[in-house]
């Protein structure tokens, strides 16, 4: 079950749309298809969004018919931008396009860059993969024998061209034998949970219950719940955390109900650039994901409608960030800056 897989001159995505109901695979071979798949969320996730990214610019380089450095490096410019501008809030985008910007500038000939993007997008792929399997080992530790854990949108291998974040950690503590339940909320407006993580739990074997985003609150009130633990889009470096929206309302009944509130990411999800959530940049999306339902109209017609698609959970809600180069712990700052002191950029 892959989200996404590199075939050499095109990559092959697992249409996440289409999921529970069908698995039907796309080869896309151009940058802009793979742009579309992306703003459609036919792949989404923030590593997998970082790593379909990376791989379009690859192929979009592969494209360039220039042979002088300048122009290809111009028309590659080009391309990044058209890739930066499919969804704002996951950082791993970014700092992928970033990352391959980087390798633009190590080859001395236009096929030597080529090669240098190819070889750049794999090793970012490679890296997002093995950041999410140890950041599931480590957070693995945190989920006690007999816990019921409380989990939001989809962030399985599917979200993380990898092993997974949140999901991840969930099931490399089940894969050690606990005792463990689940409860995904479905997430709305797109029910990722509903249509995704549902699967996956299913095809893992965890036993786990479905609930709307609106019981919640019933299932914490009633001590049903030991711990919450979801991904994230973007984590400033006071530890504010952008996840799929509603995760802010869970945080709070989290810190009501004295549950413990784990955020799982891996580093590239981090942006220490950024001082707190507020400058986070939240994508805002259509009306129809709001008004319809798998293409079915629940609302009246021309109704105004909002929908932001992450919110912000402050930091002090958050009780760890479990990340591959360890737990972060209150003060976050503290612990983001140490990490990053040893991350290559
Ligand atoms: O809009 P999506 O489906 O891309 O949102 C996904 C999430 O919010 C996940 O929780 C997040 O990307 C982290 S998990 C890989």
């Amino acid at each position: 079950m892959k989200a996404i897989e590199w075939l050499g001159n095109r990559v092959r995505i697992l249409d996440q749309t289409r999921l529970p109901q069908e698995e039907v695979y796309l080869e896309l071979s151009r940058y802009q298809d793979i742009a579309s798949a992306i703003a459609e969320l036919k792949i989404r996730g923030a590593p997998a969004i970082g790593v379909a990214g990376a791989y379009a610019v690859a192929l979009g380089a592969l494209e360039i018919k220039a042979t002088a450095k300048t122009e290809f490096l111009r028309k590659l410019q080009a391309i990044i931008q058209t890739i930066a501008s499919t969804r704002p809030t996951a950082r791993n985008l970014f700092r992928a396009l970033e990352r391959m910007g980087r390798a633009s500038e190590s080859g001395k000939n236009v096929d030597q860059i080529k090669t240098a993007l190819v070889n750049e997008a794999i090793a970012i792929h490679t890296g997002e993969a093995e950041a999410t399997r140890r950041l599931s080992q480590l957070g693995a530790e945190l989920l006690k024998d007999g816990f019921t854990i409380l989990t939001h949108c989809n962030t399985g291998a599917l979200a993380t061209a990898g092993y997974g974040t949140a999901f991840g950690v969930i099931k490399k503590a089940w894969e050690r034998g606990k005792k463990l339940r689940v409860f995904a909320t479905e997430t709305r407006p797109l029910l990722q949970g509903a249509r995704i993580t549902a699967w996956e739990l299913n095809k893992a074997g965890i036993p786990f219950t479905l609930i709307t985003d609106s019981m919640t609150g019933y299932f914490m009130s009633r001590g049903e719940v030991d711990c919450v633990i979801v991904g994230a889009d973007r984590i400033a470096l006071n530890g504010d955390t952008a996840n799929k929206i509603g995760t802010y309302t869970l945080a709070v009944l989290a810190k009501e109900h004295n549950i413990p509130f784990y955020v799982a990411a891996p580093t590239t999800t981090i942006d220490p650039s950024l001082a707190s959530g507020a400058e986070i940049p939240i994508e805002q999306r259509s009306s129809d994901e709001v008004t319809r339902i798998q293409g079915i109209s629940i609302a009246p017609e021309g109704v105004d409608v909002a929908n932001p698609a992450f919110d912000v959970t402050p930091h002090p809600y958050i009780t760890a960030i479990i990340t591959e180069s360890g737990i972060i712990r209150q003060p976050f700052g503290e612990g983001i800056k140490e990490i990053f002191r040893n991350l290559s950029p």
